[in-house]
């Protein structure tokens, strides 16, 4: 039997090899250019509109067509994948949780994944935050060996920080999972299966009968209910591959989204019975907890891009100015993602109303949008950096205090990255949240019970750290390009 199966495999090696020597020569190396697909232009009544001088046309162009060239199959709006099956092919009322559509096999050569890793997509059905059943997509990414090395991989639902407010944006579609080595390759090459969401609105942006659906950006309870539904959806899909027990772990946005899965879980116990057996715990990094505590002329803008589907009363001139207002609107025309929106909002003074907490809707919003200081289901690992200009270390220690002396039963460890930004809390503290996540599937008890807070010190003095990212993976999948992933033969 051995013997056989060596033989099977030298025969292949021999047919790929010469497969190399005849057809596989090298082209010849072209200069590396990331702007194929860059043909994207303001109109002059946008430019015009939206009031965008010189520098700013440019910049906007120039992210844009940046952004187009991380889309994997040209982007939701050009894949098939994202067209919604008809209602017809679904039997009775339509429920959250269900599956929709499986691509099994994602292609991954459009994709600057690791080697030796594969992909897989679904569309399922989610609630949005009022409880209106609409149809939603997400990945799984698969690791080449499961980490327990049995028949079905261990699950980490994976909640992604902000990619954007449109349809364009679904990390799904983006040749590097949006978050690449911060988090999803390191955990699939780490022996786990990874689910994620894209969250409603990003990926599928209209409903069945045609309505737009917004991405409720902030509204954690909903993000929390993507992530969970999809893990349901998934099971489903993949039932032989993906094992029951999982743990959830987000960034930023997707940190009080993971916080708030825990929320689900003690607070809709009947809604998740099914998927609650298998809960090991939720990793919140960087969460958003008062998310209007923070940036306002960011948050203003991209909270209001959708407030009216919740508070139909509102206007984004409640909280924004005219020019605001249309520069907002020429980013939803444009589907311009994060950087397009930081650019059109952050550059000048003049987007945001001083005046906006006149209307009632920020405190109405954050009472029902914020994670923290609810009931959860724990264990619970928040992840903060004490350097971090978006979510502030401050706020963040304040909704950790306020939930441990509300529910000091519950399980909360705090960790605190002494020198560390945002982002990079990811990377600073990646040995401990992996120890982490394998401990609570081994079963391992918690190093503390209740709440507890540790505090991480660099090892070599911080000054000599890098403290930001400045590169990004490089997809060079085009022939012409294969030069630059010599390593990856
Ligand atoms: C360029 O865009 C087209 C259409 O959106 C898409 O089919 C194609 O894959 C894109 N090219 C590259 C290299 O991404
Ligand atoms: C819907 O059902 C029809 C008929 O059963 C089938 O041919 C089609 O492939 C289905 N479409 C989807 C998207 O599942
Ligand atoms: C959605 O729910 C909120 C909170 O319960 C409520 O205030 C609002 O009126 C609802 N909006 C819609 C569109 O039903
Ligand atoms: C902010 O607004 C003031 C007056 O409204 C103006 O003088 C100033 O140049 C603006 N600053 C920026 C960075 O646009
Ligand atoms: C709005 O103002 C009130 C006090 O007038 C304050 O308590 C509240 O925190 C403010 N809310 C926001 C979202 O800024
Ligand atoms: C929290 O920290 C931020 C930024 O470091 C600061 O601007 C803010 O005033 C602080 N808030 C409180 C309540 O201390």
């Amino acid at each position: 039997m051995l013997t056989s199966k060596k033989t099977a495999l030298s025969v292949v090696l021999m047919v790929s090899f010469s497969h190399l020597a005849t057809s596989q020569a090298p082209l010849p190396a072209a200069v590396y250019r990331a702007d194929f697909n860059s043909s994207f232009k303001l109109t002059p009544s946008q430019i015009q509109t939206a009031q965008l001088d010189n520098v700013l046309v440019e910049t906007i162009e120039n992210i844009v067509n940046a952004d187009r060239s991380q889309f994997a199959f040209g982007g939701p709006r050009q894949d098939d994948f994202y067209t919604i099956p008809p209602l017809t092919n679904t039997t009775g009322p339509l429920k959250p949780g269900q599956l929709l559509k499986v691509q099994p096999f994602t292609d991954p050569r459009a994709y600057a994944i690791p080697p030796n890793t594969a992909l897989s997509r679904i569309m399922y059905t989610t609630t949005n935050f009022n409880g209106t059943v609409i149809p939603t997509s997400g990945f799984i990414f698969w690791p080449f060996i499961p980490r327990n090395s049995r028949k079905k991989a261990p699950v980490v639902v994976w909640a992604h920080g902000t990619s954007g407010f449109f349809g364009q944006q679904a990390p799904s579609a983006h040749r590097s999972l949006w978050y690449d080595h911060k988090a999803p390759f390191t955990l699939v090459l780490a022996g786990y299966a990874v689910f994620a969401p894209d969250y409603a609105g990003l990926g599928v942006s209209a409903s069945w009968d045609g309505s737009p659906i917004p991405h409720q950006y902030h509204a954690s309870p909903a993000t929390a209910h993507d992530a969970l539904y999809g893990l349901r959806a998934a099971l489903k899909a993949f039932p032989d591959t993906l094992g029951v027990d999982f743990i959830v772990m987000g960034h930023s946005q997707g940190g009080a989204a993971a916080w708030a899965v825990a929320e689900a879980l003690a607070l809709e116990p009947q809604e998740f019975a099914d998927l609650s057996p298998g809960y090991n715990g939720a990793i919140a990094a960087s969460p958003t907890t008062r998310v209007f505590e923070g940036l306002t002329s960011y948050i203003l803008p991209s909270v209001g891009q959708m407030l009216h589907s919740i508070f139909p009363s509102f206007q984004p001139t409640d909280w924004l100015t005219d020019l605001g207002a249309a520069q907002l609107q020429l980013a939803r025309e444009i589907e311009g993602g994060i950087g397009v929106l930081t650019q059109l909002m952050m550059t000048g003074n003049n987007t945001v109303r001083q005046d906006y907490n006149k209307t009632w809707y920020a405190d109405a919003f954050a009472r029902l949008g914020d994670a923290g200081r609810k009931d959860f289901k724990g264990p619970l690992l928040v992840l903060q950096g004490d350097q971090d200009p978006l979510v502030w270390y401050n706020v963040t220690m304040k909704t950790v205090e306020e939930t441990c002396k509300r529910f000091p039963h519950r399980d909360l460890e705090v960790v605190v990255a002494k020198g560390v930004g945002h982002t990079p809390v990811l990377d600073a503290t990646r040995p401990l949240w992996l120890r982490w996540i394998e401990d609570r599937f081994d079963g391992k008890p918690l190093a503390g019970k209740g709440g507890m807070r540790t505090e991480l010190m660099s090892f070599l003095p911080v000054e000599r750290y890098m403290r930001t990212g400045n590169s990004v993976p490089l997809w060079a999948g085009l022939p012409e390009f294969g030069y630059l992933a010599t390593l990856s033969v």
